[in-house]
């Protein structure tokens, strides 16, 4: 049977200097696209590419001391590495000053000119050079000003070409409202139905002020305006217009259009009238995702608050950066980047949730089984419950991917994550392991436990491609069997499996930026929740915003074991357990509790604190305590709070 196809792009960037994760963003979430895709077995096509025409590459190359053609080039070498650092697997890479591209673009002009839906005439008007769009008087206000991007604008008045868009308002507007998947999400498409409602004109699809274009073909005088040249990108990367059609016979129209709502417009408006024109499908689908911002608003090449995508490679490697990127932000709505946050994501879901799960699984395989994975016993409830939430897990993530969702995907798939680790704690193998009679048992919940860790990477992997094969070496499992997504069914786990610990997957990241820096002087008091009286509703003036709480990784740990410190009167040494982790705590609360009372409690630490020595003894973490006046109480969970589970 012939496989279903798959084609997406991302807007093709104009060559500036400065990519940064917002440009990332649009080209990852269509690279783990397509890689989940081909898991589903479809024969996918990712295109992405460069934008070379223009007023404004010509202005930069002048501005830079190069022409033109030079300054695209070295560009679309820099662009290129970018991408290939951040393993995007784009099938082609299109540049508009390309020979391919250069003849589609004329056989599109032609034939809409034929048909007569192209027209010589005046334009008298405003343009905006940096978004390279045509104004009208009531939209640059008295000021002159760029509406999208806030620059001056020119007035120019030349002799132009018009492209007759008025005829195709209501063609178009039937369509956006017959094809309610066609934008997306809902919110642009409501926007775009007003727009196009709100009148449109006949476009100025032609300058003859410079020449950095493509010259219209019946009069060379004038280059084609550059959105008529670039949205064509999209056909002639496929071979419109060049004498073999065979892969836009084979993947026109397009699946998905992805970019950010900004050039929405562009692409909901001319583009779907360029092709009604040229009598061509229109795509079947054009997304809008949301903008990545910084405390300083939205991240642009313009404003020059940019953050360059190989620097934050290079430090957190590509794993983090790409997972961040389509963690953080969520489908369809803007999200902010910062520094702290990347690493939070990092020490929090990677390192402490999804990493620690894999090498805690492996080691206690090594450590039980000698690295043998053993044969499963009879699965008892709790295992039964793991394996259906895995086999739910799998469905929610592919109906999220395939709305584009890669945020709600990664949720799902850490739901698993979360379950199998609180699994470790609820069935203790460290306990079952002392008695050779519970080793059937044991057998059963490491088969379990390995076969959520292959789910969970398998699902993974269109996020954070480079993973899976460091798992499969730890884990022994046989790569060519976790590719499809068939394969995701339970059960991939096999006995003789070997396993092999390695190096950790996600090692935790020392924040030094947002470290609480008199804590880490720590006079070992417990960290307290004060009384709300007037004096402490004052102190309201130190709000915190949610990201910045969220930075707080705050644990239910366990206390194994208490002891008073050596000439310490206040201070007690915890052993306590974060999950399968072992850490030792200096507390204050000496004076409160006897050593004895502590242990065996539930306690709510803070788990990424540096560590600090407090009478020659290194804390690890500091304890939550409520103080009220000389009382003092130690936050105490009830017993079956799983050891490791996050406080939110
Ligand atoms: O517009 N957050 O190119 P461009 C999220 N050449 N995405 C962002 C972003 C941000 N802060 N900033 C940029 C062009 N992007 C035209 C496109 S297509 C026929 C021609 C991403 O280099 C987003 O995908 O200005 C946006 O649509 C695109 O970069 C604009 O890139």
């Amino acid at each position: 049977m012939e496989k279903q196809r798959f084609y997406i792009t991302t807007p093709i960037y104009y060559p500036s200097a400065n990519a940064h994760i917002g440009h990332g963003l649009t080209t990852v979430l269509a690279d783990a696209m397509t890689r989940y895709k081909k898991m589903q077995g479809f024969e996918t096509r990712f295109l992405t590419g460069m934008d070379e025409h223009g007023q404004k590459i010509a202005k930069a190359a002048a501005a830079g001391g190069k022409s033109p053609q030079r300054h695209v080039d070295d560009m679309a070498v820099i662009w290129q590495n970018l991408w290939q650092k951040l393993m995007i697997d784009n099938d082609d890479f299109i540049r508009t000053t390309e020979e391919r591209h250069i003849k589609g673009v004329e056989k599109l002009f032609q034939t809409i000119y034929e048909k007569g839906d192209i027209y010589l005439s005046h334009y008298q008007g405003w343009y905006c050079v940096s978004c390279e769009t045509y104004f009208t008087e009531r939209q640059v206000g008295e000021e002159h000003i760029c509406p999208d991007c806030g620059k001056a604008v020119d007035i120019i008045e030349e002799e132009s070409y018009f492209f007759r868009m008025s005829k195709y308002q209501d063609r178009l507007l039937n369509y956006i409202e017959e094809n309610p998947d066609f934008i997306q999400p809902a919110s642009r498409r409501n926007e775009m139905i007003n727009f196009v409602k709100g009148g449109l004109e006949d476009l100025c699809i032609s300058r003859t002020s410079f020449d950095w274009g493509i010259p219209v073909p019946i009069n060379e005088k004038h280059v084609i305006y550059v959105w008529f040249d670039a949205l064509s990108n999209y056909i002639t990367a496929l071979g419109y217009g060049s004498d073999d059609t065979s892969l836009y016979d084979a993947f026109w129209p397009a699946d998905v259009h992805l970019m950010a709502k900004d050039i929405i417009r562009f692409h909901t408006v001319i583009w779907p009238i360029i092709l009604m024109a040229a009598d061509l499908p229109l795509p079947k689908k054009v997304f809008g995702h949301g903008w990545v911002l910084l405390d300083s608003g939205k991240m642009s090449k313009s404003k020059g608050n940019v953050v360059d995508p190989q620097l934050l490679i290079e430090k957190y490697g590509v794993a983090a950066v790409r997972y961040f990127l389509l963690r953080e932000i969520p489908s369809g709505q803007d999200g902010y980047y910062s520094e702290g946050a990347l690493v939070q994501r990092i020490n929090i879901d990677l390192a402490n949730d999804y990493g620690n799960l894999v090498s805690r699984s492996v080691a206690m395989i090594e450590k039980y089984f000698e690295g043998t994975v053993p044969a499963a016993g009879s699965p008892e409830p709790i295992d039964q419950e793991l394996a259906a939430l895995a086999a739910a897990v799998v469905p929610e993530a592919a109906s999220y991917m395939d709305k584009l969702d890669f945020a709600g995907a990664l949720a799902a798939v850490f739901k698993l994550i979360s379950r199998a680790n609180k699994y470790i704690d609820e069935t203790a193998p460290w306990t079952l392991a002392k008695d050779p009679a519970d080793w059937q048992r044991l057998a059963t919940v490491m088969v379990h436990l390995l076969e959520s860790v292959r789910i969970a990477t398998m699902l993974l992997a269109p996020a954070m491609p480079n993973i899976p094969p460091l798992v499969w070496a730890q884990t022994g499992h046989d790569p060519q069997a976790c590719r499809d997504w068939q394969q995701l069914a339970w059960g991939g786990t096999k006995a003789g499996q070997q396993v092999k610990k390695g190096e950790g997957l996600f090692p935790r990241i020392e924040w030094k930026d947002e470290e609480p820096k008199e804590a880490a002087k720590a006079e070992a008091k417990p960290a307290t929740v004060e009384p709300v009286t007037t004096e402490t509703a004052k102190a309201e003036t130190a709000l915190i915003d949610y990201e910045t709480f969220a930075q707080v990784d705050l644990r239910v740990a366990e206390v194994l074991a208490c002891q008073p410190v050596p000439k310490a009167d206040k201070l007690l040494k915890l052993e306590i357990a974060i999950g399968e982790e072992r850490r030792t705590l200096v507390a204050g609360v000496a004076q409160h509790y006897k050593p004895e009372e502590m242990v065996g409690r539930k306690i709510i630490v803070v788990a990424n604190l540096k560590p600090a020595k407090l009478r020659g003894v290194e804390s690890q973490g500091m304890l939550l305590a409520a103080a009220d006046g000389d009382r003092l109480e130690v936050i105490t969970l009830p017993a079956d709070v799983a050891s490791g589970s996050k406080v939110r």
